[in-house]
């Protein structure tokens, strides 16, 4: 798996990285998804309640499911820009893909507001990997791109993902409703702000390649120094 010495990418995205003491968060090449597809072709959601309303088609059958699942996240990378932008990163555990950690944004230039969407493995689930790659990426927003406030949204039953918002001190921001699988369904929404992520903010997460990253999503880079 190509988890630290992979050349570097023309493209920046690809190459930005977050490394905690128990993973990395790494821009989501072709050859990380590769990767992915065994967990993916296995079934990442295979029981209700469902966790969310099919964003990836991650509830097709195999191989329609890898497919769209791929299909997806190159439509997501293909649409990059300062309006709108959502990047993939592959969650890599003892250098093994184990998930997916996605930071989003809209106008992020002007609303400094990011939101986050993930899975792992069934495998892994459980162990506090959860709260680490969010941590990861929440780093990445907050210190590595300036950001304001980071939300969160996930089925009121969705407990793992509340209890990830939860644990790392996101307040309630209310509820809203969506559909999932035709079903109306209540979301619980979370919101997390700058401040209160500096109470809480960990000195042992490094940043990689981000600063190349910046003027890709319209953000203005710091001056040097
Ligand atoms: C959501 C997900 C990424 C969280 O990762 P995880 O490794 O399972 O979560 P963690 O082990 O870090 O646990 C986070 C918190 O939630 C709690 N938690 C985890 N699973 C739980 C469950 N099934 N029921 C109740 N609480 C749970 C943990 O106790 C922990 O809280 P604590 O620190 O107060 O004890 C993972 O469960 C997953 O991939 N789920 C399926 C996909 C999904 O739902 N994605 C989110 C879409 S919005």
């Amino acid at each position: 798996m190509p988890t630290s010495a992979s050349p570097l990418s023309t493209y920046p995205p690809l190459n930005v990285r977050v490394h905690t003491p128990r993973l990395s968060l790494l821009g989501a090449t072709d050859e990380l998804l590769e990767g992915l597809v065994p967990i993916v072709r296995e079934g990442v959601v295979t029981q209700p309640p469902w966790p969310f309303d099919d964003p990836m088609s991650l509830y097709e059958d195999s191989p329609e499911r890898e497919w769209r699942w791929l299909r997806a996240v190159w439509r997501g990378r293909g649409a990059v820009g300062a309006s709108r932008w959502r990047l993939y990163f592959v969650v890599v555990v003892d250098g093994e893909p184990v998930g997916m950690q996605d930071l989003i944004a809209t106008d992020f230039a002007t609303l400094g507001t990011v939101t986050t969407f993930s899975w792992l493995s069934p495998a892994v689930r459980g162990g506090g990997l959860g709260k680490e790659m969010r941590q990861a990426v929440l780093h990445l927003a907050f210190d590595g791109f300036g950001a304001r406030e980071a939300g969160s949204d996930a089925f009121f039953d969705n407990h793992a993902s509340n209890g990830v918002s939860q644990a790392l001190g996101y307040q309630p921001n209310g509820v809203t409703w969506d559909t999932r699988r035709g079903e109306p369904a209540e979301i619980s929404r979370w919101r997390l702000t700058r401040e209160q992520w500096a109470e809480r903010r960990r000195d042992d997460i490094d940043l990689v390649a981000v600063r190349d990253c910046l003027p890709v999503l319209g953000i203005d880079p710091p001056p040097a120094g």
